[in-house]
């Protein structure tokens, strides 16, 4: 049965007082807690917990007698209790026999902890929701020679020697939190060192414990926590609390990062990096993510969600925060452009799909299954639009509000609108709909051209309408910010406009312009919906040479080649060749002209040359053979090729580093994005030019940017120095788990000649964790996201080797399972025989019984 947001009720104890004892022991570890417990409500004491042995209860001194309390798979109840008294548990759990990687585990020897979201009742027993809040100290005794580093939440206030070549460590953490922000971390580790003074004055000991060996690849990981936590004072006024911040870093882990108090833990894959070893997008990521969990300190940690629905408050606010926060160290426009290009491509593509639900949800099974981007990133489009509606200093006011008026609760979303529309004197009500409504909004543009003389002013008209989604048939209209301009041959003819929609159709008008002029719309992408617009080629055209709003200027290529692209689809599914028309040649000539213009920086040129993703075509031209999809991806790419090949070659060489020194900055990485987009469209064209220049990238890379770009373009272009060069890289980086992951992500999106069967082989060579999340995602996931030919083969093949492997995972760890079987989410948008195929495949997952977590996808999924 579901958990259901309407039936939420209060926990019925407050506990004023937690303190741990942990015994640590990779087998048998032995968990002591201590709850000072308060009656706040009538009914029995409930208390969470799976997978954990009960030694024994006492209340107040007095231990339990079999018969006074009930077990149950997962609860401890004691159906009578005083109103105030102390609990005594102890219990024992298996850290090294968890391969859920949720609770107390093992990860490379040490022991770590993952409790968010349910997790926590995989350690001791204990109410396991996030409104329960307490104050925790935490001691940790273990072997001291194999675990000389023990870590908990908080401030540590004791530490010593214990018999038998133990130690011990005591925390304390003076802040109120729930469990699921509880961590334990123990083991060897080498440390980076570094130290922020806040804007009071205080200094912060900072500190990054990693594998021994690795501390140099945790100096951008520090300096990213440096700029964010300044980031953080001045543009929301937070600043940190305790007397010290911790990141450890481990190699298994079932998702990025987890924000837990004072102590953060992250998937080494977002923490660690040097220029040989990480690209520029590893660092990007590395950035964004160390901001993003400390930025939770604030918005997650401080003020944290009532209960699971409200996990859009603490998510999506901190999504938003974290992308500002990029926006602000690499450049807005670009930043703007990368996180629209990752909503479209995975939140539009859910959000349009059988697994749509609401920012906030209101029923799961598994919350596990809801940390998705319609929460991360439809969750933070919300929070932007509420700032383009009241404007940045009304946004800044409502914030403070909310810091200041719910600092230390379990709030909700209604509290959380509630702070600005006191800042702001708005009605919050119909912008909550954005929470509740799930479903991409459609934005119909259409401009009226009126014949009427004399005409003093023209007009635009825009619509809306939500499509159903499972079990919303009907949409009411939202609220949506427009932020819109007409644009001339030569620029701007008015200031941007800030049009707020909130029925379901309206027109504005403008006045009148005697020159030939376009409207751009939706500036900056001020709302999260599908824009369908009636503007002409030339209007796009226009409108990328000469819109003021970086966005938009490079959204309008990104139209012009939306359209292409789904004209080529249809036909090279009909069988046809697609022709080359004039919309076609002047989607190249304009891409020419912004290359070549030298106002724009290279990062943005790089994405104007990017074409939208094939998800965002597969959802347009649905129902669709998804390898017509992809072909025709490659044909619009071989059309720029040819129609700008000495362009791309300046501009490739050009672009190639003259200094010999790496950087990882925002200029740095623009140069090495432009220059490995020219390679990939050059060798579009399966001519020896490209070859020859991805050879000699791969041979003379001093990064692995420049690398691994070579090696992809290699393995695209097929040839006999792919296998030579996928031997090389392996053999040379056999020891790096990182590299090696990057190494099976290229390996499972290439199109092998005997098709499924290399696959199978990848996974079942030794050098493959099945275990490790991330290797398990770099070959499944790299697979089933990106090897449209194998994945989609019509015997049916790719989608039995997916499924097999889904199943194989569920069985040790079912919330790293669930999330992978999201690849067929898109089902419905295939051709009806693929369709068939994936559907045969969801009845056989369900037939197997497998866990909660995949259970729902793929029923969900199927419909
Ligand atoms: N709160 C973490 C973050 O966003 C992610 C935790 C993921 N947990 C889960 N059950 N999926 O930074
Ligand atoms: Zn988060």
């Amino acid at each position: 049965t579901p958990t259901r947001l309407a039936d939420y009720t209060p926990y019925n104890f407050e506990i004023s007082e937690t303190r741990f004892d942990f015994r640590l022991d990779p087998k048998a570890t032995r968990v002591r807690s201590l709850l000072k417990m308060k009656r706040t409500g009538p009914g029995p004491l409930v208390l969470d917990g799976e997978a954990i042995d009960l030694v024994s209860v006492e209340i107040d001194g007095r231990q339990l007698k079999r018969s006074e309390y009930r077990l149950t798979q997962d609860k401890l109840i004691l159906e009578e209790t005083p109103d105030v008294f102390t609990l005594n548990i102890e219990s024992k759990c298996n850290p090294s026999a968890n391969t859920t990687l949720m609770g107390l585990y093992v990860s490379g020897g040490r022991f770590c902890t993952q409790c968010e979201a349910e997790g926590f009742r995989r350690i001791t027993y204990f109410p396991d929701r996030p409104d329960v809040m307490s104050v925790f100290t935490v001691l940790i005794d273990a072997d001291k020679t194999a675990y000389p580093t023990l870590l908990a939440n908080g401030n540590k206030i004791e530490e010593g020697d214990i018999d038998g070549g133990r130690h011990y460590a005591v925390w304390h953490d003076p802040f109120l939190k729930p469990c699921y922000l509880f961590a334990l971390v123990a083991g060897e580790f080498d440390l980076l060192e570094d130290s922020f003074t806040t804007m009071s004055g205080r200094s912060i000991p900072l500190e990054i414990f990693v594998d021994p060996g690795d501390a140099p690849k945790a100096a951008y990981a520090m300096d990213s926590l440096i700029r964010a936590m300044a980031w953080d004072e001045r543009a929301f006024g937070r600043e940190y609390d305790l007397d010290r911040f911790m990141i450890v870093a481990v190699r298994d882990f079932n998702f990025g990062a987890m924000e837990n108090k004072g102590l953060n833990i992250f998937n080494s894959s977002l923490l660690l990096a040097d220029a040989e070893t990480a690209t520029d997008m590893n660092f990007e990521r590395i950035e964004s993510v160390v901001a993003h969990e400390y930025f939770h300190n604030w918005t997650g940690n401080r003020i944290t969600c009532r209960d699971w629905f409200q996990l859009c408050l603490k998510e999506g606010f901190t999504v938003f925060r974290d992308q500002e926060f990029s926006a602000d160290q690499r450049g807005a426009a670009v930043q703007r452009i990368k996180d629209v290009r990752a909503l479209r491509a995975r939140q539009f593509a859910e959000d349009n799909g059988p697994l749509a639900h609401p920012v906030r949800p209101t029923e799961y099974l598994k919350i596990d299954n809801f940390y998705t981007a319609t929460i991360y990133e439809k969750g933070a489009e919300l929070i932007r639009m509420l700032k383009a509606w009241l404007g940045e200093d009304m946004f800044r006011k409502g914030s403070d509000i909310y810091f200041d008026r719910l600092d230390g609760t379990a709030a909700t979303i209604e509290q959380f609108l509630a702070c600005f529309e006191t800042a702001s004197g708005e009605d919050m009500g119909q912008f909550m709909r954005w929470y509740e409504q799930a479903g991409t909004p459609r934005l119909t543009v259409r401009r009226r051209r009126t014949p009427t003389k004399p005409v003093i002013s023209q007009v635009v008209s825009f619509k809306q309408v939500t499509p159903p989604t499972p079990g919303q048939p009907k949409k009411a209209a939202v609220l949506i910010p427009i932020r819109w301009q007409a644009i001339g041959e030569n620029g701007p003819l008015m200031e941007p406009q800030l049009t707020v929609m909130t029925t379901k159709s309206t027109d504005v008008s403008y006045p009148r312009f005697d020159e030939p002029h376009s409207i751009s719309v939706l500036q900056g992408f001020s709302a999260p919906v599908i824009l369908n617009s009636d503007a002409t080629t030339a209007d796009l055209v226009r409108l990328m040479g000469n819109d003021p709003d970086a966005f938009n200027r490079w959204e309008a290529g990104q139209t012009l080649a939306r359209r292409l692209l789904v004209d080529f689809a249809k036909a090279l599914e009909a069988g046809k060749m697609p022709k080359t028309n004039p919309a076609l040649r002047d989607y190249c000539k304009a891409l020419g002209t912004t290359l070549n213009d030298p106002q724009f920086d290279n990062a943005f040129k790089a994405l104007v040359l990017t074409s939208p993703s094939s998800m965002e075509v597969l959802m347009e031209a649905a129902p669709i053979d998804p390898i017509a999809v992809h072909e025709a991806g490659q044909w619009l790419s071989r059309a720029v090729a040819d129609a700008l090949r000495d362009d791309l070659l300046v501009t490739y060489k050009a672009m190639r580093d003259k200094t010999g020194v790496f950087s990882p900055d925002a200029e740095a990485a623009g140069r090495r994005a432009l220059k490995s987009r020219c390679l990939a469209l050059l060798s579009a064209r399966f001519d020896p030019l490209a070859a020859s220049l991805a050879s000699n990238q791969l041979d003379n890379a001093t990064n692995m940017t420049d690398e691994l770009a070579a090696l992809i373009t290699l393995s695209r272009l097929g040839g006999q120095r792919v296998e030579s060069s996928m031997e090389a890289f392996f053999a040379k980086w056999k020891d790096q788990p990182l590299v090696l992951d990057k190494w099976f992500s290229v390996q499972s999106m290439r199109d092998h000649a005997d098709g499924i069967h290399a696959i199978t082989r990848l996974a079942e060579t030794p050098s493959y964790e099945r275990n490790n999340p991330n290797r398990v995602r770099a070959l499944v996931g790299g697979f089933s996201m990106g090897n449209t030919k194998l994945f989609h083969k019509l015997d049916g093949s790719g989608y039995r080797f997916f499924a097999d492997q889904v199943l194989d995972m569920d069985s040790r760890n079912p919330s790293v399972a669930a999330r992978l079987l999201g690849a067929f989410e898109i089902w419905r948008k295939l051709d009806p025989r693929r369709q068939a195929l994936v559907q045969a495949e969801l009845d056989r997952i369900i037939a197997a019984k497998p866990s909660k977590n995949v259970l729902e996808i793929a029923e969900r999924t199927r419909g």
